[in-house]
């Protein structure tokens, strides 16, 4: 590996439209009460209905382009994590190249859920490493809304909308020398866990069709208590793993930046990790699961609150369907 990587800028975007836990216990079986204190949430953004997935990525990337001080010809690759894209064909990366006007650059979708963030990131992360690539866009990105249940309790209350981008750039002031970027990267999963949290019809296996619209298999399903177990260990075993990789401790750790699925599982991450829960942002009260989204959204608010500043080392991670899971410690 000939180059450092570094986060060079990042950037958020969230839809107006406010869903309130009071407008959820108009429409299901619900209570604020019920919502507040076994997930933690409080409400969460919801697009208007003339916005994609690639008109959140735009808006975030236009700030994170900004930051980093990049022009879109910059960019040579567009990597975007999501489970709710445009359209099956084209990719969403390939609305989004077109939407900014860049002129020539890699471009692919990823469905890892959750983790696509971050599996983004390790991706960005080697191709610029390896000389590949100067400038990576990554996007986490995902309407939820579009594929939310919304007659499923369950399910119904955790999820919302929103974006968060990343620019991954070769550092060329000294970072490696200086210990700074991205240090590790850690991505993995377990595909016989994959019909935990899934959306069994819709794809190539079980095409979508008038008859079997009704079983509402087009949109996403979970088993809560099952994900949560698994996603406590394996976001708990993939830290450990990046800070292995990247040299530290959880001592040196000044921000961990968790998935925003539940605030119970980010506690029991917390107390496995033996982490100082003050030093761990979360902002699942304002959006809930965004899925991919949550962890670039909440690194960007966290920068520009000045929770995180230059050299600082913050720990990310995340779990979501698949299973996927993934980690990576960074230094700014
Ligand atoms: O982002 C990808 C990863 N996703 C996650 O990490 C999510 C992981 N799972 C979870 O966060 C939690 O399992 C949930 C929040 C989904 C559910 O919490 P839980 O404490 O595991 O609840 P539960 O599923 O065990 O349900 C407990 C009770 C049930 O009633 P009974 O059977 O005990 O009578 C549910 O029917 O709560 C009921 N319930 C609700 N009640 C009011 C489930 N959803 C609701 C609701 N309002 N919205």
């Amino acid at each position: 590996m000939n180059h450092r990587a570094i986060i060079s800028g990042t950037g958020h975007y969230t839809p107006e439209h406010v869903l309130t836990n009071a407008d959820l216990e108009r429409m299901i079986d619900t209570s604020d009460e019920w919502i507040v204190t076994r997930t933690g949430i409080h409400e969460r953004r919801i697009r208007s209905k003339d916005e994609a997935t690639s008109d959140f990525i735009v808006a975030a990337a236009r700030c994170a382009l900004e930051q980093a001080g990049k022009t879109t010809a910059e960019i040579d690759a567009i990597i975007v994590g999501t489970v709710t894209p445009d359209y099956k064909l084209p990719s969403t990366a390939s609305v989004v190249q077109r939407k900014l006007d860049i002129p020539k650059a890699a471009i692919v979708d990823i469905a890892a859920a959750c983790a696509g963030f971050i599996y983004g990131l390790a991706m960005g992360q080697s191709f610029v490493e390896s000389g590949m690539y100067r400038n990576v866009l990554v996007a986490g990105a995902e309407t939820l809304s579009s594929i939310t249940n919304y007659q499923d309790r369950n399910t119904c209350v955790l999820f919302g909308d929103g974006c968060g981008c990343a620019v991954v750039t070769r550092g060329e002031n000294g970072e490696k020398e200086n210990g700074t970027g991205i240090l590790a990267a850690h991505i993995s999963g377990d595909g016989r866990l994959g019909d935990l949290l899934n959306m069994p019809i819709g794809g190539s296996k079980v095409p979508l069709t008038p008859e079997n619209y009704e079983q509402r298999g087009h949109l996403l399903h979970m088993d809560g208590r099952e994900v949560f177990k698994y996603a406590v260990r394996e976001m708990a075993d993939s830290c450990v793993q990046a800070m292995e990789k990247a040299g530290v401790g959880i001592e040196d750790i000044d921000m961990i930046i968790p998935h925003q699925a539940n605030i119970r599982i980010i506690e029991a991450l917390v107390k496995k990790l033996k982490a100082n829960r003050d030093k761990v942002f979360i902002n699942i009260q304002n959006y809930g699961n965004t899925s991919a989204a949550s962890v670039p959204i909440a690194l960007d608010e966290a920068r520009r609150a000045g929770k995180v500043t230059k050299g600082m080392t913050v720990l990310m991670t995340a779990f979501g369907g698949g299973f996927t899971w993934g980690s990576a410690v960074v230094r700014f």
